[in-house]
């Protein structure tokens, strides 16, 4: 069995920084104690620092919301995968759809993907559709998503890669808009079956599928049970440390 992956996203919060360090402290007292979880939180650059001293070493890994496309140079406002890296972090979210809906091509994605991973950082490239339809547009539009983002990548990499597929009407919305289990593993079949097409039934075995989009506690454990999730990226509940540990909870007791 193994172990679910459970990312929290904190986008553009919390508003200070010793809101993010009680926020910290406080997953990672429950993190610690959990032997079937990987949990990853992506902080703003701002308190990355201090959410890596808050977090300590082990359990509780620090990662970034986006990187850049080069390691250096001269590209004001930019931070490179290689600066995350150096700095102690190990996730890096790319291709998140509130990024893309800011104008990040897939053409960038693809350049950020393949930099992110060089750097040796674990990359978790996000997707998802915005609507569905009943002739399977949304399919191709997924396959034409993970292909693009992927254009530049070698295989040796591909064992750092998380896959988030996060579909756009979902995020951000209540726990009754969120996608059905049901659509969910299909889904995650689709996702593996375009990665063991490209790659080899191997490697899209084992490239992990999380799902995110309206996450809560109360809907968290369908997703990795009858969704065949292998873990899930959270906005909202990854900034409340008693919401995002009961689901840490249930992902680590989740029998899959
Ligand atoms: P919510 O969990 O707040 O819907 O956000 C999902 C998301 O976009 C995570 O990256």
């Amino acid at each position: 069995m193994k172990k679910k992956i459970i990312i929290g996203n904190w986008k553009m919060n919390p508003a200070t920084v010793s809101e993010a360090k009680v926020i910290v402290a406080g997953i990672k007292r429950t993190a610690l104690k959990l032997s079937k979880v990987t949990v990853a939180l992506c902080p703003p650059y701002i308190y990355f620092s201090d959410a890596l001293k808050a977090a300590g070493k082990g359990k509780l890994a620090i990662g970034v919301q986006d990187i850049f496309h080069e390691q250096a140079g001269s590209y004001t406002g930019e931070v490179s995968p290689a600066m995350v890296k150096n700095a102690g972090g190990t996730y890096a979210i790319v291709g998140h759809s509130e990024r893309r809906r800011l104008g990040e091509s897939d053409s960038i994605i693809a350049k950020k993907v393949s930099a992110g991973l060089s750097a040796g950082l674990t990359v978790v490239l996000c997707i998802g559709e915005h609507t569905r339809d009943d002739h399977g547009v949304y399919l191709a539009f997924i396959h034409e998503q993970l292909m693009g983002a992927l254009s530049k990548v070698s295989k040796k990499f591909l064992k750092h890669l998380i896959i988030a597929y996060e579909p756009v009407w979902a995020i951000g919305r209540s726990d009754k808009d969120a996608i059905t289990p049901r659509l969910l593993h299909e889904m995650v079949l689709y996702i593996r079956k375009v990665l063991s097409d490209e790659y080899g039934e191997d490697i899209g075995r084992h490239i992990p599928v999380l799902y995110g989009g309206s996450v809560f506690v109360n809907n968290a454990k369908e997703f990795l049970s009858e969704g065949m999730a292998d873990g899930l990226l959270i906005g909202r509940e990854s900034l409340k440390p008693v919401e995002f540990s009961t689901i840490l909870k249930i992902a680590h007791e989740v029998r899959v």
